[in-house]
């Protein structure tokens, strides 16, 4: 390490150091394309003049002026095709150039809005994709809308209030783990439930004496995840999943952590009534942030009545948009995000049953194999797929901050709180021997770092800190907002 606490590849073997492109006026980074070379356009349209305006202003640039901004902005950030990226819980796979392929194919760009007996193509590839996921899954039926993880978790709530409210079950609570994802909560609670928190246990598994005394006839339903966010399987299964039928509850996977299990276990099998698929964990498809991608939900038949509509159903007069008995309605547009579920799609049909099995059964050797390696203490284990390491005595956000100076994009941070200081690490299938040793020479050359350095960091990313509380409280979502300053 030098004095200034650069990375100098003399501290651990295979450590590689990352130098961010910067591109910026002297004053600030590159410029918005509006501040570039703004000109009034005259507005020519048919539409009524109450609605329109009479010109606007819009940059106006060359291809090559347009293309470069773009390359420049790209190079400013860090994404999976600039290194590795262990963001545990939130999996970053790599996502192969042939689904982008046939996503970008212009047989692909149908218009959702013709008429189903145009679209029959397009609809049985969402039919395939939901045999596809409920093989996976062990379900009997699944709706391809909900646009996110999240999302799905919101509608397999709804999905489980619908039918105890069919059934003339009025139930108030739905019971949570410690160490489960933030957006558990937050689908609970915004479907106007009760959340009760279960703590876990010393294992880091769910506490079946907790679990015992939370359960009652107010339960709707008990949401886990499995492998657990430390990456461990919970052994219990079995009898959690008995224990929360006996008193009439439903049981839900959070299907964030599948890769761990794809090919190999199934959470239908495991007695889960209702699940998500994280395509962009899984399946390989670009992340939704929220709403642009895909978080399909399976179900047990009893739940299918209740699924989002429309549904896509072969007959044999060919595939139809149906809407099933007692849905809960639309959770999206249309029968869901298209292009994203046609990646989903090609990569399970590419890969088949082997080749998934094989990259979830890789997913877990790396975790450990990396597990194995850090100077950090990683408590509980083996692990499945990710597993959380302890910063210690240093502030976690501050390693993460200083991984990016060694070419790594951080590992999830402060979460779940069990593990003080959490490094939540996931490398995935898709990086190989030399990629983990490389991850493994940036987390121990932090580990030994003082608090200073790590303070400091990153010192050769285009963006330093920044203030990440504004950012989320304040965001400034449009050029107007950034020029009203
Ligand atoms: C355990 C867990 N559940 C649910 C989600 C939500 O998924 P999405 O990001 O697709 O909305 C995440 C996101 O990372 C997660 O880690």
């Amino acid at each position: 390490m030098s004095d200034d606490g650069q990375a100098t590849g003399e501290t651990a073997d295979a450590q590689q150091v990352y130098d961010q492109a910067r591109w910026s006026d002297g004053t600030r980074n590159e410029p918005l394309l509006s501040e570039k070379n703004m000109q009034e356009v005259e507005v020519d349209t048919p539409l009524p003049d109450e609605l329109t305006r009479d010109s606007l202003e819009l940059p106006s640039l060359s291809e090559p002026e347009l293309a470069r901004h773009y390359t420049r902005l790209s190079q400013m950030n860090y994404g999976i095709e600039s290194g590795p990226f262990p963001l545990g819980s939130c999996t970053m796979k790599y996502n192969p150039k042939f689904t982008e392929d046939i996503a970008a194919h212009p047989a692909a760009s149908v218009h959702p809005d013709r008429d189903p007996e145009t679209l029959q193509g397009t609809l049985g590839i969402y039919a395939q994709l939901s045999t596809y996921l409920a093989a996976i899954g062990g379900m009997d039926a699944v709706t391809l809308q909900p646009p996110a993880g999240a999302a799905g978790e919101y509608t397999g709530v709804l999905l489980a209030q619908a039918y105890h409210e069919h059934n003339g079950d009025d139930r108030s609570e739905i019971l949570i783990p410690d160490s489960a994802h933030g957006t558990n909560f937050a689908s609970a609670a915004l479907a106007g439930f009760d959340v009760v928190e279960l703590p876990s246990g010393d294992d880091g598994r769910v506490d079946l004496d907790a679990l015992e005394s939370a359960l009652s006839e107010e339960t709707a339903l008990l949401m886990l995840t499995n492998p657990n966010t430390l990456g461990l399987f919970e052994r219990d299964i079995e009898e959690i999943s008995e224990m929360v039928h006996d008193v009439g509850g439903l049981l839900y996977y959070d299907g964030a952590n599948l890769n761990a299990l794809l090919g190999r276990a199934r959470p239908g099998d495991m007695g889960f009534d209702i699940m998500h698929y994280n395509v962009h964990k899984t399946f390989a498809t670009p992340h939704g942030g929220g709403g642009p991608g895909a978080g399909p939900v399976g179900v047990v038949s009893k739940l299918e009545p209740f699924l989002p509509s429309p549904r896509v159903v072969e007959t044999d007069d060919g595939y139809e948009l149906t809407e099933p008995e007692h849905t809960i309605g639309k959770v999206h547009g249309y029968a869901g995000n298209w292009l994203v579920l046609i990646r989903a799609c090609a990569y399970i049909a590419r890969l088949g049953d082997e080749g998934l099995a094989d990259a979830s059964a890789k997913a877990v050797l790396n975790a450990n194999y990396l597990a194995e390696q850090l100077e950090y203490e990683v408590p509980f284990g083996p692990f499945h797929h990710e597993f959380v390491a302890s910063a210690g005595e240093q502030d976690a956000a501050d390693v993460a901050k200083r991984m990016l100076d060694y070419g790594v994009h951080p590992p999830t941070t402060k979460w779940p709180d069990i593990v003080s200081e959490a490094l939540m690490t996931e490398p995935t299938e898709v990086e190989n021997c030399r990629t983990l040793d490389m991850l493994a020479a940036a987390f121990n050359a932090a580990a030994r770092e003082d608090d200073e350095t790590l303070e400091a960091a990153p010192n050769r990313t285009a963006a330093r800190r920044i203030d990440q509380v504004s950012a989320a409280r304040n965001p400034r979502l449009s050029w107007q907002a950034l020029s009203d300053e």
